[in-house]
């Protein structure tokens, strides 16, 4: 009986241990396409995002709880008193609290969501800036944005009907303030989106110098700014660059940031934080079966994602938060250090964890996922690494050793 049961718990474990790390789902083309992206996962440079999810306990807890078999939704808004209550709105809140002092909001002068996306979060922030500024003002806003940031930004200013002025960025990537001035439309408000890293040279606009330009136009009737920090909005808070992300220091109305970048989601997810004034000033859409002022676009919003988030704040926190942004930022200097030590062509905008250079061959690219762009100032063809949390210097000594072969052939 003794032997028995032994032989019962090796077979156990060996059981967890099989499905743990490599569970066959019992269908061949899935388990060939989960064996690529294992591999393909060691050279992901090209995209922002991280591949050291550390959600593995978070789906054991998940199934062990049985919560698959529960059907949850967060439609509604979860900074009321009176959260929906087949939700997870109560830790929804708890994340936006958590991430409030991080973005310089203060407790008392804040709403947010987590949202589907970096995208779901700017389409908040156009939204909102754009109700603010009519309520406002009783005109419609003139939406200006740098042409290096990210095409959402466009994207949304056409779906929700707004007039866009493109504004010229520099060789780097950042808005020309002087070019931000001669499109100025007098008499009607300004809603501007500042690019917190933008996508292809990681560049941030220079919100001193921008919003100095308004304070130059006292005609413009009202000014929203909203930064898209998909990227960097992840990492900065947890630098000495913190201000770069506050609404304190910066003055900003709104912030997007995605969650599946930086924090380590394992699927797209975001943060929307704006202050309670902008919040205050949106149209009522009182639903009473949500029990509910709906002041956000969505109904339904996911109520798995505000779960990850949580678990991640208690399992990986500030300090784990701060180790890897560290990690990164170093990563990044020794990548353009080793790029440079070999005659490459890079180039690294301060802050950035984004670096580009001169296109290697289509080999290269391939392997790595490089991100690929084209820019006549530097030379014409482009790639970027993006140095996120598995871009370790051995990857980058591999790199290195590949484009020295290319460029000594
Ligand atoms: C600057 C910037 N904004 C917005 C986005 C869109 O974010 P998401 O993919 O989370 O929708 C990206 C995506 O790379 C980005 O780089």
């Amino acid at each position: 009986m003794k032997i028995f049961s032994k032989l019962f718990l090796i077979q156990v474990l060996l059981l967890c241990a099989s499905c743990t790390y490599a569970q066959s789902s019992g269908f061949e083309k899935l388990d060939e396409w989960v064996k690529i992206w294992k591999t393909a996962q060691q050279t992901l440079f090209g995209y922002p995002v991280n591949q050291h999810s550390e959600l593995h306990d978070f789906y054991e807890w998940y199934l062990g709880a049985g919560m698959e078999v529960i059907n949850l939704n967060n439609a509604g808004d979860p900074m009321t008193d009176k959260p929906w209550n087949m939700s997870s709105q109560e830790f929804e809140r708890e994340v936006i609290e958590f991430f409030t002092p991080l973005y310089g909001f203060s407790k008392d002068n804040v709403w947010g969501i987590v949202t589907h996306s970096g995208t779901d979060g700017n389409n908040h922030g156009i939204y909102f800036g754009a109700n603010y500024l009519v309520g406002k003002t009783n005109k419609e806003p003139v939406l200006y944005v740098s042409d290096e940031a990210h095409y959402s930004n466009m994207r949304l200013a056409h779906l929700q009907n707004l007039e866009m002025r493109l504004i010229k960025s520099d060789a780097m990537g950042r808005m020309i303030p002087e070019e931000l001035e001669k499109a100025l439309v007098p008499q009607r408000p300004a809603l501007i989106v500042y690019a917190m890293g933008s996508t292809f040279k990681g560049a941030i606009d220079d919100m001193e110098k921008l919003n100095a330009v308004f304070d130059r136009h006292p005609e413009i009737p009202a000014v929203y700014r909203h930064v898209d920090a998909a990227l960097f909005g992840g990492y900065l808070p947890f630098t000495k660059h913190r201000q770069m992300v506050s609404h304190e220091a910066m003055k900003f109305e709104s912030i997007a940031i995605s969650g599946h970048k930086f924090f380590g989601i394992d699927s797209p997810s975001g943060l929307f934080l704006c202050t309670k004034e902008v919040y205050d000033n949106q149209t009522d859409f009182n639903v009473t079966y949500l029990n509910s002022n709906m002041r956000m676009i969505n109904c339904s919003r996911d109520a798995v994602q505000p779960l990850k988030f949580w678990w991640l704040i208690q399992k990986v926190g500030i300090k784990g938060w701060s180790k890897q942004a560290a990690q990164m930022m170093e990563c990044t200097a020794y990548l353009k250090k080793q790029l440079d030590a070999i005659g490459w062509p890079a180039w690294v905008n301060e802050y950035s964890n984004t670096v580009f250079f001169k296109r290697p061959s289509a080999d290269i690219v391939n392997t790595y996922n490089l991100a690929q762009g084209y820019d006549e100032r530097f030379g014409g063809n482009l790639a970027h690494i993006v140095v996120m949390q598995q871009v370790t210097k051995e990857k980058i000594d591999v790199l290195i050793n590949a484009l020295k072969k290319e460029k000594n052939k």
